[in-house]
């Protein structure tokens, strides 16, 4: 099955490396940069079926969430600010009540984007505001530019976060801040947001494209068996206790003895050699 591409999402499969067949990283870029790329119906539908495709294509070992950049201004006008997305698109808000809402916001694309079972990491340059926000809270890593800036403004339209801010920026930062966020609406630049724990790093934005890319080749060359193993079992310490967690872990770490990558792994590290992975 090829990339579902849309107008508002492609996908461009870039090899883990070039000189082996590790798979392929899966850079996804929201494209609606003349609105900040604001996740409306049609982006949020093809993060969906980006989300299923990604699980039923092995060659895909990592995937990489980023916006558009800006496009060219038109002649006279102003251009338009970087952004990795700029929340829900508050227009489709607009007369909806309560039963739409449901609709719209029950298993929805962000919750189809943490349930990737293959490790996600968030390219952030620009704008990260509501829904962007929680986009980025649903990957595993998140890298910044420094000209990045996070925030859940929803409290000035009324509302609060409907994408899973609320307990997802709670793991991340902790009470306190979450309820600062929250209930200022107040953005944070990404020096705060590194501060925080919002973000893994910050870096340049020249430079983001390929300290992104470094982290993602990195992971996308171990085996995809086990990563999957340590997503769901780190996943694990966010909703049980930790005797609870500690035992899943141990339950984890000995199933993976009966993988062939286990023995590939540690034949390798034996016979000084680079494991080439079956990933099972
Ligand atoms: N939904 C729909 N459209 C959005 C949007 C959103 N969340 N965020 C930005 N846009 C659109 C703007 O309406 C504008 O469209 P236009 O050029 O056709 O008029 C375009 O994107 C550029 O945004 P603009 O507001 O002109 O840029 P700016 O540099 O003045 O301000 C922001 C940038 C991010 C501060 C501002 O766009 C903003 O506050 N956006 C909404 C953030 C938000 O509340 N998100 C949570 C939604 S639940």
């Amino acid at each position: 099955m090829g990339a579902p591409q849309t107008d508002v999402l492609s996908i461009e499969e870039i090899a883990v490396d070039d000189s082996e067949d590790l798979g392929s990283i899966a850079l996804v870029t929201i494209n609606r940069a003349d609105k900040l790329n604001a996740l409306n119906a049609e982006v949020m539908s093809s993060l969906k079926d980006m989300a299923e495709w990604v699980e039923q294509t092995d060659n895909i070992r990592v995937v990489v969430i980023t916006g558009a950049q800006p496009n060219e201004p038109e002649q006279g006008k102003r251009a338009k600010p970087n952004a990795f997305v700029a929340g829900a698109d508050i227009t489709e808000f607009v007369g909806k009540k309560s039963d739409d809402i449901r609709e719209m916001f029950t298993d929805n694309a962000v919750e189809a984007l943490w349930n990737i079972s293959k490790p996600t990491i968030a390219m952030v340059d620009g704008f990260a505001l509501g829904g962007g926000c929680e986009v980025a809270c649903s990957c595993d890593i998140r890298i910044a530019s420094d000209r990045s800036r996070f925030g859940t403004p929803e409290i000035n339209l009324g509302l609060i976060p409907g994408y899973g801010a609320t307990q997802r920026l709670v793991n991340l930062l902790g009470y306190g801040k979450t309820m600062e966020m929250i209930m200022t609406g107040e953005m944070i630049d990404s020096a705060d947001a590194l501060k925080w724990g919002l973000v893994n790093h910050v870096v340049e934005p020249e430079q983001l494209y390929q300290f992104t890319m470094n982290i993602a080749k990195i992971i996308g060359g171990k085996s995809t068996h086990t990563l999957k193993v340590a997503k769901k079992t780190i996943r694990a310490a966010l909703s049980t206790g930790l005797e609870q967690g500690v035992a899943i872990e141990a339950e984890a770490f000995a199933s993976l003895f009966d993988s062939e990558d286990k023995e590939i792994g540690v034949s390798a590290f034996i016979g000084r050699h680079r494991a080439k992975w079956q990933h099972k």
